[in-house]
């Protein structure tokens, strides 16, 4: 019996973990495993009307499941910064979830804006430090609102933090079995004290995995590389500013924010996934919004449950239901919210 937290949260969050939620059940009821949903209203809502973001009390009831389901953190009336840092870092860096894993595959019949490239040119996956860097909300002002203010935003890399990123994206590429290849994308040309230390890390780790290709770019170039030749990549490893940048590129390139998912990960505690394209307020309500990423976030749940089986029964309804979709995008899918989830748990 698997307990799940579940945090719909705003916008258009509770529509796709909806779908997500009915595929889990079809595919509990198919492969035979028990799976229980327990609700939270975290969310700019609940934020709005009691001025509270995420408790230290959810905190540690959250440290009881299994796996933590969440929509999407976002309210077009709360200042940008009180929910995403009161809530959804709150949560990564609380359960130190300290991998962001985010697949990039190019599904059949989905459209990408590269020209030229298919699905077998398009499918890495970057693996994210999730704890660190400039995302620790360390620094402050000096002068607010003067001519000479000075504000200041430190980025801090542990050597604790950076090796055990590495090493989950060294194991990660060992497991994945395809090119073997992990290309380090940072940037050591100016960052020459952080990413020194990324850089040696990188080099020392590498040396217990023979069988991997150690690779490296710098993050610009690895822009220019996602775009020209995404075949390039197996594996990524980046720090947590740089791999927000490029996830949302890889988003793009494999379809749009209606397909993208990712995992944060906690390989020793309770982990949490989602889809990455958050509230899309303008959408809410209508039954138009893909929920194609909220499903593949429930795929990798699944798998990250050990139930691969299920994992990949969903994934292939996915790609069935996707061949039978007009488009990834919001209200043009040829189908409604509920269609789709319809359809994809009917395939499993
Ligand atoms: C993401 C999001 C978040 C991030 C925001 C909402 C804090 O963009 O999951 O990529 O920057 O990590
Ligand atoms: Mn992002």
């Amino acid at each position: 019996m698997y307990k799940i937290a579940v945090i719909p949260g705003d916008g258009t969050g509770p529509e796709v973990i909806r779908e997500g939620i009915k595929v889990l059940k079809a595919a509990s009821s198919k492969y035979r495993f028990g799976i229980e949903f327990t609700e939270f209203d975290f969310g700019g809502k609940r934020y709005l009307e009691t001025g509270e973001t995420l408790p230290d009390s959810a905190l540690e009831e959250l440290k009881n499941f299994n796996a933590i389901y969440l929509g999407a953190i976002g309210h077009p009336d709360v200042k940008p910064g009180i929910l995403e840092t009161g809530i959804l870092l709150k949560l990564r860096f609380g359960l130190d979830q300290y991998i962001n894993l985010r697949p990039i595959k190019l599904y059949p019949n989905v459209e990408t804006p590269l020209a030229n490239k298919k699905p077998e040119d398009i499918d890495f996956v970057v693996v994210r430090e999730n704890t660190e860097g400039l995302y620790i909300g360390s620094g402050g002002f000096l002068k607010k609102g003067t001519p000479d203010e000075v504000a200041i935003q430190e980025m801090v890399n542990t050597r604790k933090g950076v090796e055990r990123c590495i090493r989950y994206a060294f194991e990660f590429a060992r497991k994945r079995n395809k090119a073997k290849k992990l290309t380090l994308s940072a940037k050591t040309n100016v960052l020459i004290h952080a990413h020194d230390l990324w850089m040696r890390t990188f080099k020392e780790v590498s040396k217990e995995y023979p069988d991997i290709t150690a690779d490296y770019a710098h993050v610009d170039a690895t822009t220019m590389w996602m775009v020209k030749n995404p075949e390039w990549f197996d594996v990524i490893v980046t720090t947590n500013m740089f791999g927000d940048i490029i996830t949302d590129l890889g988003a793009m390139i494999q379809g749009g924010m209606g397909i993208a998912a990712g995992g944060n990960i906690n390989p020793e505690g309770v982990s949490m996934f989602e889809p990455i394209g958050g509230s899309a307020p303008k959408y809410t309500g209508k039954g138009v919004i893909n929920p194609i990423a909220a499903i593949l976030a429930a795929q990798m749940m699944l798998d990250f449950l050990g139930e691969g089986e299920a994992a990949k029964a969903v994934e292939d309804s996915v790609i069935d239901t996707i061949s039978k979709m007009k488009s990834m995008s919001a209200g043009k899918m040829g189908y409604s919210t509920s269609e789709v989830g319809d359809m994809v748990s009917a395939g499993i």
